[in-house]
């Protein structure tokens, strides 16, 4: 069949052969799909976790980019019609806090709530639609660990016993000798720190609860076999299953409360107070109704990580719940680490970013858009605004900017309208063509296979690769206009009218594809865009990504409409002094000035 794409909504899914100059989405395929489906999932459930964040210490751009992560597969997974949950919150617990409110002068819970509400601040000012928002100073969360620290202990799990090892507070973490190494710090003292996170440890010697982490190797590990897309990318998932192949040695839980006040009491013993983290994994399972109705939301879980927290959820973690008769999540999505400029970000160095200054220098959707796009989860990625501005212009502001504002012209769209598509302009396979060309065949037959490709990346969170191809159609579909430069067709001529129409069709078409693709991203570029091309509300989800009907000779129901309102550029180009001045820009539009980025 020469357009696999034709029937991929019908459940095809063959592979798309690409042309070859489209370099960056030649080894793609359009997996199998059923865009029609969404009937089934409304019934299906779809549960995303980011971290709770530690409130020792305002957000930053780390925190961000989790929260962004969690919030496009929530958006996704609505879109696809399922029924979804999304959780963030704040980790308020643990010596770190303590002695951070100590130092602010404040009480621990009026210095956790003011952090708390930074965290909730900067979410709402960036979109992050999540459905529940957790503190671990909530009654719902400490009845929750109590409950489930009370099903260890009847399982025979916890055990009082002598902790003797080293403890990095920063990282609330116990750690093997193996995982300790010596450094010489800035004032010249050799110090033992923690190899994974270079965090300053110290000995620790104290009567306290132990969990029995040793009883489950081979748990975890069969758990891992048979499920190896369980924690993804690749790379993380043989991480842990090596980390499986060493030492497990059983896992203090709990603290002597002479030392760690600021925590959840162990039930039935005043003098120890629990494990921060034990306390802390338990949020997921508190806002999907633990101890009394969590179990549908439980058997659809997806935990969203940074690499630094993986041994946390990928062994304490699926162990405490296999432990307690739960099952592990369904998976565990890694992410790296943003660096400054090539440095790591840390409050010593001063180089901590501000995402809430960043989203409002480069828009909400700007910061969401370029931490999606340039945040590769396999491998640190480096942020510098330079760049920011540099992939901002030229993919929302240019490209995508300048599509629609092409298609939108009233030069070449007095009507305002979406015009009609000219099945003799641009037939089908087999008759003779008059006006399309070879690349123009093409290009449908990539863009009608998109929405699989995006849909996998999207699936498996490697949301830069699902912009990456977004963003080589967009290009695809200016090098169409380009190709046919539909502005100097003599209108008056109805061959050159008929095939104006269609052109601006097809590029409407393609427009509103993208649009409905990117809405996880960026929820409000889309919706201006969408907006634009008078796609109301009700056709923007998942089944309606059927591209071009009227070429399959199925009647399209924006034919012949009236566009929406002109509610101005869909993304105002970026200037700063320095950056890009060279560069001119390809519309006409005012420049947003970044007062603040010298
Ligand atoms: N409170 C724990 C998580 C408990 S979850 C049951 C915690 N909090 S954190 O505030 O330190 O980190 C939250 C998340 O931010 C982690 O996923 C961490 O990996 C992520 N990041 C911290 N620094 C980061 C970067 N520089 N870049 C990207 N993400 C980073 O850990």
């Amino acid at each position: 069949m020469r357009f696999p794409w034709l029937c991929v909504s019908r459940g095809g899914g063959a592979a798309l052969k690409l042309h070859p100059q489209t370099q960056v989405l030649s080894s793609l395929s359009a997996p199998s799909r059923n865009i029609r489906s969404s009937a089934v999932r409304a019934s299906s459930s779809h549960y995303v976790t980011t971290p709770i964040f530690y409130v020792n210490a305002s957000p930053h751009l780390g925190h961000l980019y989790s929260a962004v992560m969690a919030d496009c597969s929530h958006r996704y997974k609505t879109l696809q019609g399922f029924n979804s949950k999304f959780a963030t919150g704040t980790d308020e617990h643990g010596l770190k806090i303590q002695q951070a409110a100590a130092a602010a002068g404040r009480d621990p819970l009026t210095f956790c709530t003011e952090v708390s509400e930074r965290f909730k601040h900067l979410f709402s000012s960036c979109n992050i639609s999540h459905t529940d928002y957790i503190r671990t100073t909530e009654q719902r969360h400490r009845q929750a660990v109590e409950h489930f620290w009370s099903v260890l202990c009847r399982k025979g799990l916890i055990y009082k016993g002598s902790y003797e090892g080293w403890y990095s507070t920063q990282d609330e973490s116990f750690l093997t000798p193996s995982q300790v190494g010596d450094v010489v710090d800035s004032t010249g003292n050799e110090i033992k720190v923690s190899l994974e996170s270079g965090h300053k440890v110290e000995w620790m010697k104290e009567e306290n609860y132990m969990f029995r982490l040793s009883a489950f190797r081979s748990q975890l590990l069969d758990w891992l076999t048979g499920n190896p897309g369980a924690i993804q990318p690749e790379r993380f998932y043989h991480a842990v299953i090596q980390w499986l192949q060493e030492d497990l040695p059983d896992l203090s839980v709990s603290r002597q409360r002479s030392r760690l006040q600021w925590a959840i009491p162990v039930p039935g013993d005043p003098e120890q107070t629990i494990y921060v983290w034990l306390d802390a994994l338990v949020n997921y399972l508190t806002v999907a109704g633990y101890p009394d109705k969590h179990k549908d939301w439980w058997n659809a879980v997806h935990h969203i990580v940074g690499k630094d927290i993986l041994r946390f959820h990928a062994v304490y973690w699926p162990a405490f719940l296999l432990g307690a008769g739960l099952s592990p999540p369904q998976v565990i999505y890694v992410h790296s680490h943003w660096t400054v400029a090539g440095k790591k970000m840390s409050k010593s160095l001063g180089n901590v970013i501000d995402p809430l200054q960043r989203s409002k220098m480069f828009t909400t959707d700007g910061m969401r858009y370029f931490l999606l796009r340039q945040g590769v989860p396999d491998s640190d990625c480096d942020y510098t605004d330079s760049k920011v501005m540099k992939v901002l212009n030229a993919e929302l502001a240019d490209s995508l900017g300048g599509l629609l504002n092409r298609c939108t012209a009233p030069a070449l769209n007095p009507a305002q309208i979406y015009p009609t598509f000219c099945s003799q302009s641009f037939p089908p396979e087999g008759q003779t063509r008059t006006r399309a060309v070879e690349e123009d065949y093409h290009m449908l037959e990539t863009v009608g296979g998109l929405p699989g490709v995006v849909e996998k990346h999207y699936e498996s969170l490697q949301v830069y690769k699902a912009l990456e191809v977004i963003s080589a159609c967009v290009r695809l579909t200016n090098g169409f206009l380009q190709r046919h430069t539909p502005w100097k067709l003599d209108t008056r001529d109805q061959g050159d009218q008929r095939w104006l129409d269609t052109i601006i069709h097809v590029s409407l078409e393609c427009l509103r594809v993208y649009g409905l693709l990117l809405q996880p991203v960026v929820p409000a570029i889309s919706d201006k865009l969408l907006g634009r091309l008078g796609v109301s509300l009700s056709k923007r989800s998942w089944e309606d990504l059927e591209f071009l009907p009227r070429f399959k000779g199925i009647k399209s129901p924006f034919e012949g409409r009236t566009l929406g309102p002109d509610s101005g550029v869909l993304f105002t180009r970026l200037e700063s002094p320095g950056v890009e001045k060279q560069k001119k820009p390809k519309q006409p539009k005012k420049s947003y000035k970044l007062a603040s980025s010298k």
